[in-house]
């Protein structure tokens, strides 16, 4: 795991009430949610939050029978894990996405919202997901839309260096990457997927308009224009449905976990960890307060010596 692209890393982070908690995003968060509810079937078997933060979105899986909320920030998925403890359905994986945790074809949905604008390699993710993704399943990506109307009016004015027509993703700051939705089709489409249906999201995310028109007002009229996204897209955010690669496998009852590194299929927890069978890799990983942790082996050697 040592060429994996760099990580935009949120542990510790206070993202939820930096970012969201009475943060004046209850529109954001409003159109978010109708845009998934469009995209997303409402009951399934496995489902998939990848980058799911705090859990913000939790409550629109209630539907599903296993719900994996996966992280890079531990301490983002213990916030989640506190106000969703009672729910068994919920599991708690810290990793990183360039090397998932599971094993093949494991996925029926998978939700990916407001975290493809850090990744690096969105190549190298897809082939990811295109690997733990269960044929005939579902994959909702929202990502972060270079051409929307904004960049286009800067760029006219020149006002903005980069140029929202290019094809390539631009990274506007470290690890923050905006991109060509005809970019994000073709990479998917590289990797088995099959982008369908888009909407456009967020059309009036625009501090003026927040704090005018009524939060509610602003939702509605963001929900009619979310169908204008399959013949243009202004907005700054776009969802766009994937059905899963044709090829692939289904994965057999009662495997779940695959060693990120090997990805030979991990056993039970045991004394708190699961380790790999494969005798080329061995490694452990740590089970905690019902916390699988991916992000880094146990090191085993200071195990041994202490
Ligand atoms: C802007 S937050 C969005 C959280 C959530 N999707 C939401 O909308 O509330 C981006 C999330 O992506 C996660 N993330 C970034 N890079 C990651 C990686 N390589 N693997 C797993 N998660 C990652 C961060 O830890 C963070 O929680």
């Amino acid at each position: 795991m040592t060429d994996t692209p760099p990580v935009c890393d949120y542990e510790g982070s206070d993202y939820r009430t930096r970012f969201w908690e009475n943060q004046g995003r209850d529109y954001e968060d409003r159109v978010e949610r109708i845009a998934l509810r469009r995209m997303l079937p409402p009951a399934g078997t496995t489902l998939i939050e990848i980058g799911a933060g705090f859990g913000r979105l939790a409550n629109e899986y209630t539907g599903y029978e296993k719900v994996v909320l996966f992280d890079y920030s531990r301490s983002l998925l213990r916030e989640a894990q506190a106000h969703l403890a009672d729910d068994a359905r919920f599991i708690y994986v810290a990793g990183n996405w360039y090397n998932m945790p599971f094993v093949d074809g494991l996925f029926a949905a998978m939700v990916q919202i407001r975290t493809l604008h850090h990744a690096a390699d969105a190549p190298a993710l897809f082939r990811e997901l295109a690997r733990i993704a269960q044929p005939g399943g579902h994959y909702i990506l929202e990502f972060a839309n270079k051409q929307n109307l904004k960049a286009m009016l800067r760029f006219g004015l020149k006002r903005q260096s980069w140029s929202p027509f290019a094809r390539e993703p631009v990274e506007f700051a470290a690890l923050n990457f905006d991109f060509h939705p005809r970019w994000i089709d073709e990479q998917l489409q590289a990797m088995g997927f099959a982008p369908g249906r888009r909407l456009t999201v967020s059309h009036f995310r625009i501090g003026f308009l927040k704090r005018l028109a009524p939060t509610g007002l602003l939702a509605r009229l963001d929900s009619l224009a979310q169908w204008t996204g399959n013949w243009w897209q202004l907005a700054p955010s776009v969802f766009v449905h994937n059905a899963h690669p044709k090829q692939g496998v289904t994965a057999v009852s009662h495997t779940f976990f695959a060693c990120p590194t090997c990805k030979t299929p991990l056993g039970e927890v045991e004394n708190g960890r699961l380790a790999c069978a494969n005798p080329d890799c061995g490694q452990q990983w740590r089970v905690e307060n019902g916390l699988y942790d991916f992000k880094e082996p146990i090191d085993q050697s200071s195990i041994i010596n202490h």
